[in-house]
């Protein structure tokens, strides 16, 4: 059985049923979260993208000349196009995704659009230790590029043993600039996660013909239906597939039951403070040297730079 396999079994299996949302990006599911992005809701695109376009000279010198920019799940690499239109000099970009079809598809864009730029794509699940390429010229220095508030999908500890992990790709010289999604008023959050025209409910269900399709599941998934809510103690969305049916889910002799009504957590999405953020950066050895954020203070692009 594959490594995969086990893991999506072993939380099937838990007294409250979960499944990684890293199994959401599928070519559909990568295709859907980019619809996401242009969704009136879903402000975090957007803000993000407008803090950046605000501030990008100041960035830009911050990053400095013949970096190496290494993006942790870097989907359609958006922010990061803006990023590389302004930046002068720029040695090599390294965009580490799990959705194989879209990441090579998005990095043969970034070529056609940047032909002195080196761009080494990875395919990886980033959780897991992994190889970067070797460029074929050094470069100064290593940028990890952690936008989106992907950081928000990971529980608090796993969030601190990401940021570890990119604190040593970040080597000593190094760097990180990464979008933190922040806490605000629930009803603006919560309706990120419950757009009008279903595209999230869409993406949520995917996740289980994904699964039907890539690991021999049979999921009934038109009994499921998508709940999204902002648990403010927690300070986070929980994303949600309940079954409106009892169904007995198999994958080869695996047999997982649900009950009528039951759910599979299927996302966090961690909303943070400033404070809550630079606490976690300096346990995993960084200092926050600059927040940027848009006039609402709905979310904040953060650079952070190696500590002693
Ligand atoms: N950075 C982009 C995309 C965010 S969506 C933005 O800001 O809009 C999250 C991305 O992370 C997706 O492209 C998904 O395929 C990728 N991803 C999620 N979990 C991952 C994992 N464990 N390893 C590698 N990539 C992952
Ligand atoms: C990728 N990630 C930061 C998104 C989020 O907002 O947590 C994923 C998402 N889930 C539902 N909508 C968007």
């Amino acid at each position: 059985m594959s490594i995969a396999l086990a893991e999506i079994l072993a939380g099937l299996r838990l007294s409250e049923k979960m499944i990684s949302p890293k199994y959401f990006y599928d070519e559909r599911g990568s295709q859907l979260f980019d619809e996401i992005t242009h969704l009136p809701e879903y402000y975090p695109t957007q803000t993000e993208l407008g803090i950046m376009l605000d501030n990008m000279p100041e960035i830009c010198g911050l990053i400095g000349k013949k970096a190496s920019l290494i993006e942790f799940g870097s989907g359609s690499s958006r922010k990061t196009r803006s990023l590389l239109d302004s930046l002068q000099q720029q040695a090599v970009y390294v965009p580490v995704d799990i959705s194989e079809d879209h990441l090579l598809e998005s990095a043969e864009k970034i070529r056609s659009e940047h032909p002195g730029l080196e761009v080494l794509p990875v395919v990886a699940d980033f959780t897991q230790p992994f190889d970067l390429p070797d460029p074929t010229i050094m470069p100064l220095r290593n940028i990890v590029y952690f936008p989106g508030s992907t950081i928000g999908n990971f529980t608090h500890d796993a969030a601190q043993e990401l940021l570890g992990v990119m604190h040593q790709e970040a080597g000593v010289d190094g760097a990180m600039l990464i979008g933190v999604d922040l806490q605000k008023d629930p009803a603006i959050i919560e309706r990120a996660y419950n757009d009008s025209a279903g595209v999230t409910a869409e993406f949520n269900l995917n996740m289980l013909t994904h699964l039907n399709r890539e690991f021999g599941f049979d999921f009934d998934v038109s009994a499921f239906t998508h709940s999204a809510h902002y648990d403010a103690g927690a300070g986070r969305m929980e994303i949600r597939l309940i079954s409106g049916k009892s169904q007995v889910v198999t994958s080869g002799d695996e047999r997982i039951e649900i009950d009528d009504g039951e759910s599979i957590l299927t996302e966090y999405s961690h909303k943070y403070t400033l404070k809550g953020f630079a606490k976690m950066a300096e346990r995993a050895g960084f200092e926050v040297r600059k927040v940027w954020m848009d006039q609402n203070n709905l979310f904040s692009v953060q650079y952070c730079v190696r500590r002693g």
